[in-house]
């Protein structure tokens, strides 16, 4: 009886903790009672991989500040920002691969903090995505801390860890994703009698682009370890890891969902490590959306019992949609958020800033409490 008093208790304060924290309801976000719709776009980097730790941000900051500006002036609620990338910069690492800190000089969780401040200031949650596995790694750490379940476990006590507790309570907080498009580094077509390891399915899916070194049970350990280390060192964190398409993020549409809570305990074992929203890329190649697309099914057509956003998209890659088609079409499909490819609009496949920022204008007042939901929500 005082046991299950003294948990009623801790029940009640983690409510009143989480007022006003992002959540989950069932298969959509809600904010302070209210269904809240994710409308924002990719920074996603300033220096790719050389933006936080080691002093980076003091020279970055100017254009993290710019870029969160014209996304707060536009309507925008929502950034998500790569991190780590391969770990040059942060985490720092010792001479056998080992993981010492978020960085060599100590001020990664200052500067981070700095920019979640300015986040709150502008009204804009933040989204962490750690690692790359979308383009082939030229250092080795990361290829260490995916196979080698001591250094990994190395980099979640001495840097995971430490940065979630250090920001748990940050309004700006968003949540965590964990990998963008593991597909880039998965082996294709390897057999295995473990559905959650076959990845033969995606034999000519186009994954293993970046290399193609690790196997889905690598990979999925290397995700189920960190979300639960996440969720341990903050229960009411958001956690997710960046499909390159819903091909391997469905068991419907004939295919495999290597994302659920099933394969990911099965690959590293630990219950709490497990996404609670999905996210998902999609691009048209070749002037099409292919048949995995959100921009070809409803939200209720992949079976998830999650919130799904779609994390990265673009016009010029859009099979002739317009971005505010693009973005209606989001928000009527039942998808809970919508990130454009990229602010800073440095590369080849990425429409302009304006351009963007011009479909989270069209978004800004939009608040059906039926479908997709407040996009002009409070941080
Ligand atoms: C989703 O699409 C399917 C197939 O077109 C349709 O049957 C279903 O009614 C749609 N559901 C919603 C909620 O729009």
């Amino acid at each position: 009886m005082g046991l299950f008093v003294a948990a009623l208790g801790l029940v009640v304060l983690a409510d009143i903790a989480n007022a006003g924290r992002l959540q989950v309801q069932g298969t959509h976000f809600v904010k302070d009672g209210k269904r809240v719709f994710l409308s924002g776009g990719n920074q996603a980097w300033i220096a790719y991989g050389h933006d936080f730790g080691d002093n980076n941000y003091e020279y970055r900051k100017v254009d993290f500040e710019k870029y969160l500006k014209l996304v707060s002036e536009n309507g925008g609620n929502s950034i998500r920002v790569w991190i780590h990338v391969e770990g040059v910069v942060s985490p720092h690492f010792d001479n056998n691969g080992y993981v010492t800190g978020l960085d060599e000089r100590g001020t990664f969780i200052a500067e981070f903090k700095e920019y979640l401040h300015r986040a709150q200031h502008y009204n804009i949650l933040i989204f962490p995505c750690l690692w790359n596995g979308a383009k082939k790694q030229e250092h080795k750490h990361l290829a260490e801390l995916i196979l080698d379940t001591s250094k990994l476990q190395s980099y979640i006590d001495k840097a995971l860890i430490p940065w979630v507790q250090a920001v748990k309570d940050e309004p700006a907080l968003g949540g965590w994703d964990i990998m963008n498009e593991f597909e880039g580094e998965i082996i294709p077509n390897s057999h295995s009698n473990e559905p959650c390891f076959d990845t033969t399915f995606l034999l000519n899916s186009g994954a293993g682009w970046a290399g193609g070194t690790y196997s889905a049970h690598e990979l999925l350990r290397f995700i189920n370890w960190q979300a639960d280390a996440i969720m341990r060192a903050d229960p009411g964190a958001l956690v997710t890891a960046g499909s390159w398409n819903a091909r391997d993020n469905t068991d419907r549409l004939n295919t495999h969902n290597l994302y659920s809570d099933n394969c990911l305990r099965k690959a590293g074992g630990r219950w709490n490590g497990i996404l609670n929203f999905f996210s998902s890329h999609s691009y048209a190649w070749g002037g099409h959306y292919d048949e995995f697309s959100p921009f070809r099914h409803n939200f209720s057509e992949y079976g998830l019992s999650k919130p799904f956003v779609i994390a990265e998209f673009n016009q010029v890659s859009g099979e002739g949609m317009d971005i505010t088609e693009q973005f209606q079409w989001a928000y009527d499909k039942g998808y809970s958020g919508a990130w454009t490819w990229h602010l800073h609009a440095d590369g080849s496949n990425t429409d302009s800033t304006a351009n963007q920022l011009r479909g989270l204008k069209y978004m800004k007042d939009k608040n059906d409490q039926s479908k997709g939901g407040l996009v002009a929500f409070t941080v």
